[in-house]
């Protein structure tokens, strides 16, 4: 078969190790992939938004199999387009992506068929929006922008002033573009979070192993909100009671809900749960594998990935064995100086040949370019470097100890991944 990844990231990386230990994978392509990357897969100058320029070389190549990864693609309807090419892809159409392009349409969803979510009013008018955050006065108060936001649109307004200045950036400055032009304003709620990526083939839903993220750029969870400076997986909080509850009142709900409102969800969906007092409470939907989640969740699959997603875009997941190791892994992002705001790229990366030397240590490229034999730095975050070991503290001192092998000029990475799992 000769399959196409969309995207460019350390989850396509992750996404592709994994295709490939399918005799069947003859041939990986990557659009646009990155220097990392290409070691793996033969990457192809295609921007992952250009939805007539990635049907056509799917087309010119004779792809069987296309892997959509990245949000932007999937809310702008490349599925569709591949589809109506005559394409099979893994991912979900436009009409299912809504889950994460739109907060408003995800925030209904859940009102609608009682799945648990933080207590929200949707607003289109800066003013009316204003006047009643004044009237509710209770703070934190949470603001979300209706649309993609680089995963930046989620502000936690501590004050009124707060709350004021995030709702003139998002709905009258547009700094997330048009995605501001409706808001959420939704209750705070408190408690640990957990990331569970499911398999869906818009009837059955099977989750992976759990995961925890680390959204924030500095030790201890301070700094700003990035895409994720690390993962681990398990995560201690899901608990099998935990799990059970999950599955029952929002994973199982919630597909069934797409397919009612005629929108079956097929491909991965991420569920951002918080477990609050009062139970697990969905924080978001994205439609997608998460990034690093997938760098910690796919290591620990033991069925192969090709056929679960070949049989998912032939209605058959039920099936279909998915099954994951009882072991852990961590993933520690090693990131450019100053990232999530400005940093320098162009830095040379050292000691990426070392990675061997670290038992079960892989090392996924997210922003490198290849420079001959060497690698460049070329994003903000740059590298992923995963462990397995059979428990997570070790998985955690191995990621560890594989990421002191590398260095460039200003790598910037968090200390404490995995801290609060245990
Ligand atoms: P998102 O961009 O939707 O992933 O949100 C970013 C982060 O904001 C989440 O991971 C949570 O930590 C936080 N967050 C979002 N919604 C809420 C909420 N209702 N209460 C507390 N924290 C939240
Ligand atoms: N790591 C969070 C996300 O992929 O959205």
């Amino acid at each position: 078969m000769k399959l196409l990844v969309v995207g460019s990231g350390g989850r396509e990386h992750a996404v592709i190790r994994k295709l490939k230990e399918n005799p069947k994978a003859e041939k990986i392509y990557c659009a646009p992939g990155n220097g990392g990357i290409s070691a793996d897969a033969e990457c192809v100058p295609v921007k992952a938004t250009d939805i007539e320029g990635m049907v056509s070389f799917a087309k010119g190549q004779g792809v069987d199999f296309v892997v959509v990864t990245p949000d932007d693609p999937l809310v702008l309807g490349m599925v569709d387009a591949l589809h109506a090419a005559g394409i099979r892809t893994f991912g979900p159409d436009k009409a299912a992506a809504q889950i994460e392009g739109s907060k408003v349409f995800s925030k209904n969803l859940m009102k609608k068929y009682g799945i648990p979510t933080a207590a929200y009013e949707v607003f289109s008018d800066p003013k009316a929006a204003i006047a009643y955050i004044e009237q509710r006065g209770e703070y934190p108060v949470v603001i979300k922008a209706d649309g993609l936001a680089l995963g930046k649109g989620v502000i936690i307004a501590q004050n009124q002033t707060e709350a004021v200045d995030a709702l003139h950036s998002i709905m009258e400055d547009r700094v997330f573009g048009a995605s501001g032009s409706q808001v959420v304003v939704e209750e705070f709620l408190t408690g640990p979070e957990v990331s569970v990526l499911a398999f869906c083939d818009g009837e059955t839903v099977v989750p992976m192993v759990s995961s925890m993220d680390h959204k924030r750029a500095l030790d201890g969870d301070q700094g700003l909100n990035t895409g994720g400076m690390g993962t681990v997986a398990p995560n201690i909080h899901y608990t099998p009671e935990v799990a059970q509850t999950c599955m029952e009142r929002i994973f199982r709900p919630t597909i069934d809900a797409m397919k009612a409102e005629g929108r079956p969800f097929s491909g991965c969906l991420y569920f951002g749960l918080m477990l609050t007092s009062k139970g697990p409470y969905v924080i978001e939907y994205n439609c997608r594998f998460g990034d690093p989640e997938t760098q910690v969740v796919l290591p620990l699959l033991e069925t192969d990935l090709l056929e679960i997603m070949l049989a998912i875009s032939e209605k058959r997941l039920a099936e279909t064995e998915v099954r994951f190791s009882k072991d852990s892994a961590a993933c520690v992002i090693l990131a450019s100086g100053g990232y999530p705001v400005k940093y320098e790229t162009g830095k040379q990366i050292s000691g990426l040949d070392a990675e061997g030397q670290v038992p079960g240590a892989t090392v996924y490229h997210a922003g490198t370019k290849r420079d001959g034999d060497s690698y460049l730095t070329a994003g903000g975050r740059v590298l992923g470097v995963t462990c397995t070991a059979p428990d997570g503290e070790q998985a955690v001192r191995a990621a560890y100890a594989a990421a002191e092998n590398i260095s460039f000029e200003g790598m910037h990475l968090r200390r404490d991944i995995g801290a609060k799992n245990r």
